[in-house]
């Protein structure tokens, strides 16, 4: 009989659980709270309890061509940064491609998974629901848990002497929805993340004055990248990590500032980050350096104390008048249908193994999909986790003995830098090509270059030199998709197919072209002088 198996949450990770499942013979139910599939990419005019909220204007970070499910792309005329509307529309498309709608059962909470009496020998759980006020409860063989770690704001308003006495307006950013409430206001917007740094800009259009504070500092680069291509397209390719993990970390940090760098000055414009050592997010904005020039958006420290009217800041005297304080602080996640004895959260870590499978459980019947921060799009991530899951559920892959799981975790919660490479020592953070690389080699899906190189050079070099897309991680193995080659050489036409709007004739450069001539004539040469 094959395995039932509970998904919670009908999200990114949740669709892609449902389809790995299925492609496994295994027997997904998946559980959605709210009434229909999407999780944080479904923008809803009001705020949801138990589901991530987004402002009107989100659009993605990570380019399509990155972003994508490994086996479906995004429609050709979809614009390489998705608005959430259109993401929605992919995700949809997805789920009624691949026939996952009839496995969710929408307004449906999950209210607790524990484990049954016989869990030692069956790892079987219950899990207890609840659809409109009935509460039911089912037996399953695994549980995958899509639930996302963006919900649950992080508001330390304990950090801000005077908060009470403000008579503004405060709230956090996952509040935050449309800017007109910032019309003619002075706002300050604090904590410089992705959520901050949009805020701000948007607010800068239509209100008196913008501050926005930040502690850290951090990189602000722009999705149109260098020559203009997708930031994530020239960033996250196989060379590039190769080159940058082979290299003393303070070597690649200094190469990393002088890109950053490369396209404004970050400390002209008070944003370079402070901790130089420890990789943080980079703040994806196109617009920033421009508010900040014209100066609409002004770059404070942190908060010295808040009072009535105004702020104080650290190492400015003078007191500014505010009306309204966005706290974009962030997120803490937790799983409150799950006992503590399964999973615990502790400084924003959880003990699981390959950020996966509870390390210290007799049975690895339960899983966490999506509950990691690479450097690089969430989908595929979460979605090859979900490939090499079901195999584990299915016992067609053995996890290591529980000392191993446990030593790894362990190791992990350290956060040593290796030395090497950028320093992905934060909580939750990972180098997104190696993690997908090792989940890969696990299910032998893992593209082998060097065969490749020999056997089909062009597509090896695309894979090698050109952007990691997900495609590449179904060339081959379990789950290997027909399209998979087609798609990865054709990644740039899908990709210019929406900006060339208007079809330009280029002139060849005559220089360019001398340039070539002579390359050809020094190569020949060099053939020549090696068989000489
Ligand atoms: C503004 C913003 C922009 C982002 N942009 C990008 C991007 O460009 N690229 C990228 O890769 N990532 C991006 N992310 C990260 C984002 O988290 C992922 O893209 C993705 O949405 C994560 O999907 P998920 O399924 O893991 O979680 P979610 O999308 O949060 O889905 C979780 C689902 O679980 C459901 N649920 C929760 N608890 C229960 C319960 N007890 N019972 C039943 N159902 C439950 C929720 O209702 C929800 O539908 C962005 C995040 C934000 C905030
Ligand atoms: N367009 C997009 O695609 C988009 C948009 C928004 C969010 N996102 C994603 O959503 C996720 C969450 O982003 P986020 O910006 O909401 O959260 P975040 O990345 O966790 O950033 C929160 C920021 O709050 C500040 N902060 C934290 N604790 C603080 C404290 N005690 N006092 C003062 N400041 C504090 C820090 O900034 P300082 O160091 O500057 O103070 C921190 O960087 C990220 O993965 C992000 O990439 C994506």
């Amino acid at each position: 009989m094959a395995k039932r198996v509970a998904i919670v949450g009908a999200g990114v990770s949740g669709l892609a659980s449902i389809k790995c499942c299925l492609e496994e013979g295994l027997e997904p139910t998946c559980f959605e709270r709210s009434d229909d599939l999407g999780g944080l990419w479904r923008f809803t005019e009001h705020v949801e309890e138990g589901r991530a909220s987004l402002y009107r204007s989100v659009v993605s970070n990570s380019c399509k061509e990155m972003s994508c499910y490994s086996d479906f792309p995004f429609p050709e005329d979809y614009p390489n940064y998705v608005p959430n509307s259109q993401f929605l529309e992919y995700l949809k498309m997805y789920a009624n491609r691949f026939n996952l709608l009839k496995h969710i059962q929408f307004k449906t909470k999950v209210c607790s998974v524990t484990k049954c009496p016989d869990f030692t020998v069956t790892g079987q759980w219950e899990v207890v629901t609840q659809h409109e006020g009935k509460q039911g409860s089912a037996i399953f063989d695994a549980v995958m848990v899509c639930t996302g770690f963006l919900t649950d704001p992080y508001l330390p308003l304990d950090s801000f002497p005077g908060i009470n006495t403000f008579k503004g307006q405060y709230f956090h950013s996952r509040q935050y929805k449309y800017p007109s409430i910032f019309k003619d206001k002075r706002v300050l917007v604090i904590g410089m993340g992705n959520s901050g740094t949009d805020i701000a800009v948007e607010a800068s259009h239509l209100a008196e004055k913008v501050f926005l504070s930040t502690t850290g500092g951090a990189w602000v680069i722009s999705r149109v990248f260098d020559s203009g291509y997708p930031w994530d397209m020239v960033f996250t390719t196989r060379f590039q990590n190769m080159f940058r993990n082979s290299l003393p970390t303070p070597i690649v940090n200094w190469l990393l500032a002088r890109k950053m760098n490369s396209w404004f000055h970050h400390a002209n414009y008070g944003l370079v980050p402070e901790d130089r050592t420890q990789l943080r997010v980079p703040v994806l904005n196109d617009e920033l350096p421009g508010r900040i020039i014209t100066g609409k958006v002004l770059i404070k420290p942190s908060i010295k104390e808040v009072k009535e009217n105004s702020v104080v800041f650290n190492n400015t005297p003078k007191e500014e008048p505010i009306d309204i304080i966005v706290f974009a602080t962030g997120y803490t996640f937790a799983f409150p249908f799950l006992d503590e004895s399964v999973v615990k959260v502790e400084n924003g870590q959880a003990s699981l193994y390959k950020y996966i499978f509870p390390a210290h459980l007799p049975k690895p019947t339960l899983a966490v999909i999506g509950l990691i921060k690479p450097l690089g799009s969430i989908i595929p991530t979460g979605e090859t986790q979900a490939r090499w899951v079901v195999r584990v559920l299915k016992g067609i892959n053995k996890l290591p003995p529980q000392s191993v799981m446990i030593e790894e975790v362990n190791a992990r919660k350290e956060n040593k830098p290796s030395g090497f490479g950028l320093c992905y020592c934060k909580a939750l953070q990972a180098d997104y090509i190696t993690y997908i690389d090792e989940l890969l080699t696990y299910i032998n899906a893992k593209p082998n270059l060097f065969s490749m190189l020999l056997t089909d050079p062009r597509l090896g070099l695309t894979i090698f030199f050109g952007p990691s897309t997900p495609y590449q991680f179904r060339l081959t193995g379990p789950g290997k998709w027909e399209g998979a080659r087609n798609a990865i050489l054709t990644q740039w036409d899908r990709t210019f197919k929406v900006t060339k709007t208007r079809s330009v004739q280029e002139s060849p450069s005559p220089f360019a072209s001398l340039l070539k001539l002579l390359s050809l004539l020094a190569l020949l040469m060099a053939i020549f002088l090696i068989f000489l």
